[in-house]
């Protein structure tokens, strides 16, 4: 469970990237966040996963504030940024090892978790080479891989399709289903609005740093208009807003 508590951010003197932004998103719920470019999406994910601080409000994670209890708030989620251009003069084993080192995972759960995880992703093949040699969608799978090896209770996922292979992108929805099944949190980020119909319980639309709707697609066309597209419906609500 992730509660986002009034919370305001500008890297700006005077200009608010995040305005007054009040959000909960629950146990079992897949949440999507869509909102234009520079709308503040990042931004958000940003100061849930402790990289930014808010200048006001708070954000808690399974009631664990990322300010005030860091670690404990981050032992709760795992995180995969916009950009996996990191780590890259490690080979794929040593990433995920390191990883498997931070979050304590004993020795013979992670041998048997790398190795689904990886086979699953198609990437087992390549974990001998160094991640410098990866293409962007194989940075993308090392990293999510990097994240389910925790099996952690919140994900939280920046745009997260970006990148992938058909294939990929099907097993990583199915995943975040089976996951939210189980009593669990899934926070993502898209620009897909398709996606984000078919798999959200919810979506939050931000724009200009303030939160425009959030509720069911059902919901939306009830409040805006019936008969009209996602994309209408979408460009009509941040439109409104300008
Ligand atoms: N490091 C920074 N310094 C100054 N301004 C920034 C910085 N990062 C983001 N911003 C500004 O904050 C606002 C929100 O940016 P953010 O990256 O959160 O948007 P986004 O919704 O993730 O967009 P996109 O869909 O393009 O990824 C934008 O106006 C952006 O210019
Ligand atoms: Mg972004």
């Amino acid at each position: 469970m992730i509660n986002i508590e009034n919370v305001t951010k500008s890297y700006v003197k005077g200009k608010k990237s995040i305005d007054g932004l009040n959000l909960e998103i629950n146990n079992g719920e897949i949440f999507g966040f869509l909102g234009p470019n520079g709308a503040g999406k990042t931004t958000t994910i940003k100061m849930i996963t402790g990289i930014l601080n808010p200048d006001e409000g708070d954000i808690l994670i399974d009631g664990k504030s990322i300010q005030k209890e860091p670690i404990e708030a981050k032992k709760n989620f795992g995180f995969v940024p916009d950009s996996p251009d990191m780590f890259l003069k490690l080979k794929g084993i040593e990433y995920l090892n390191f990883l498997a080192d931070i979050y304590e995972i004993p020795n013979e759960v992670r041998k048997e978790r790398i190795e689904n995880l990886t086979k699953k992703f198609e990437i087992y093949e390549n974990l001998n080479a160094e991640i410098q040699s990866y293409s962007h969608g194989m940075r993308q799978k090392i990293v999510i891989c990097g994240v389910l090896l925790n099996n952690p209770k919140n994900w939280i996922l920046d745009e997260p399709m970006t990148g992938l292979d058909p294939k990929s992108s099907y097993d990583l929805k199915e995943m975040m289903r089976e996951h939210s099944k189980k009593g669990n949190t899934v926070f993502f980020s898209t620009h897909v609005l398709e996606v984000a119909e078919k798999l959200c319980d919810r979506v939050g639309i931000i724009n200009k740093g303030k939160l425009v709707f959030v509720g069911t697609f059902e919901e939306m066309k009830n409040k805006f208009k019936e008969n009209t597209s996602l994309e209408e419906l979408f460009l009509e609500i941040t439109e409104n807003e300008k």
